[in-house]
């Protein structure tokens, strides 16, 4: 139980008390802790005293109690000035041993915590897999508090949920997000709280700029003792110096750029396929931006519908150059392979665990607003937005690109044959996007891989023929709403 022994380095003026009060005020004299227990002193001669008084050390928790026996009142009555002396210098030294133990440990942390911090980094330098650096950042904090359990939930790259976990699953980790000790959180600062089954939880928010990305949980079992208030400052802490990391982590570059022109480079092997088609997955990918800027989507959208733009070909990596650039009529076995290539997408890059709106974007852009295209036959808003942009940036491109049965289409006419389809196979929303970036002062960076003769043989008529299409679309839509 807490005694003033607990919290007293050095015991000597302690003792030198009781002796002062013991030989010079013939006072039976012991110390107790908390629950009465002896400390200090002779317990029997107090107990046996015909009066006797317990004088308690002033301190913020209970630690006892300095009790004092006479043989009558009086003498215990002129012994109080000495006792109380005593007392207040005993009080005393409590309080700036404790101070210097506060200070003492405070460093000892801080030291505790540079040291871990040094440590993690070292770890995590060089290594690009996020989960990895985020697993070893969960397993030093929990080694460092003994955690029994604990995971960490943030965002990846893609803003898409990543989970490390630490000696529990994922079902875990979701179960306990419904813990209804957990649903009190909101307010952004760590706590300790107990689960239902008793559990000690220590949560911890990841504050990034954007706001909170995500959440550190550690548990404790049943049979250890709770989380104490000084690690639950101890992650806090750590918490402060890891969210900025866990930023850094997930706004570092070089994995995506690496990621991005890995892309680039398959892209560049699938044009490589077809002569005819060299430097489509590109141009897709450049008109699809112009119409999602045009539609106003933010730069990691844009940044998204890109790698889309670059993938939606992928497939066609499985199918032989033969069929591709074949100049004749493709027999109707050799038109359906092709129709696979969507497929064959799906199928290369589902192990790469894409987010899903660059997947769906990747392998839905031969599909049609009237459920005419493949190769799952979607209708309308069932398409993404992203198998909506690409499907019109696709079939621009390919208008305006020579093929073995048919010469390159001048942009007039392939816009005018894309607004033939507005509605039925293409998204008006899209198309009018489309348009509109054209009559902007990008026309000629949007248009400059088109050859020059096809472009248009006056800019000035372009522009018209822009302005009347656009005009026809907006027109169309009113009389069809
Ligand atoms: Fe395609």
């Amino acid at each position: 139980m807490p005694s003033i022994k607990d919290y007293l380095f050095d015991t000597a003026f302690l003792n030198q008390s009781i002796d002062y009060l013991t030989e010079t005020l013939k006072l039976a004299i012991t110390v107790i802790d908390s629950e009465g227990n002896l400390v200090a002193g002779c317990r029997n001669e107090v107990i046996n005293a015909p009066v006797s008084r317990a004088f308690p050390f002033r301190f913020p928790a209970n630690i006892g109690a300095l009790v004092c026996g006479a043989p009558n009142q009086q003498l215990l009555d002129r012994a109080e000035p000495h006792i109380l002396y005593c007392l207040a210098s005993l009080n005393s030294q409590l309080l700036r041993e404790t101070e210097l133990k506060e200070t003492t440990e405070e460093m000892l942390q801080l030291s505790s915590q540079i040291n871990f911090l040094f440590k993690v980094a070292k770890k995590i330098l060089g290594i690009e897999d996020l989960a990895k650096c985020y697993q070893i950042i969960l397993d030093e904090i929990s080694l460092m508090i003994k955690a029994d359990q604990g995971f960490i939930q943030t965002k990846g790259r893609w803003d898409e949920r990543v989970c490390v976990t630490r000696q529990m699953t994922e079902a875990e980790v979701d179960s306990l997000g419904n813990s209804l000790c957990l649903q009190d959180t909101a307010n952004g600062t760590t706590i300790i709280c107990t689960r239902e089954d008793g559990a000690s939880l220590l949560y911890s928010p990841i504050k990034e700029k954007i706001g909170q990305s995500g959440q550190m949980v550690f548990i404790r079992a049943l049979n250890h003792r709770p989380f104490s208030a000084s690690e639950k400052k101890l992650v806090g802490i750590i918490e402060n110096i890891v969210s900025p990391t866990f930023e850094t982590l997930r706004l570092y570059d070089s994995l995506q750029d690496l990621y991005l022109n890995t892309v680039k480079a398959l892209a560049a092997a699938i044009d490589a396929k077809d002569e005819y088609t060299h430097g489509h997955s590109f141009r897709v990918a450049k008109y699809s931006m112009t119409i999602g800027e045009q539609l106003g989507l933010d730069n990691q959208q844009l940044n998204d519908l890109e790698i889309a733009g670059y993938m939606h070909d992928l497939g066609k990596i499985g199918i032989s150059e033969l069929i591709l650039g074949k100049p004749g009529k493709l027999t109707h076995e050799e038109y359906s392979l092709i129709q696979k290539h969507p497929v064959f997408t799906d199928k290369i890059l589902q192990p790469i665990q894409l987010p899903r709106h660059i997947l769906e974007g990747a392998i839905q852009h031969h599909e049609r607003m009237d459920g005419s295209g493949y190769p799952s036959g979607l209708i309308g808003a069932e398409i993404s937005k992203f198998g909506r942009i690409i499907a019109v940036a696709d079939v621009f491109d390919a208008l305006t690109s020579k093929r073995p049965y048919r010469e390159a289409m001048p942009v007039e006419e392939a816009l005018q044959t894309l607004c033939e389809g507005i509605d039925t196979l293409f998204d008006r929303e899209m198309i009018i996007a489309f348009i509109s970036s054209l009559r902007s002062d990008r026309q000629n960076e949007v248009l400059d891989e088109i050859n020059l003769g096809l472009r248009h043989n006056d800019l000035q008529n372009l522009n018209q023929f822009l302005i009347k299409l656009v005009d026809f679309t907006i027109a169309s839509a009113h009389a069809g709403s």
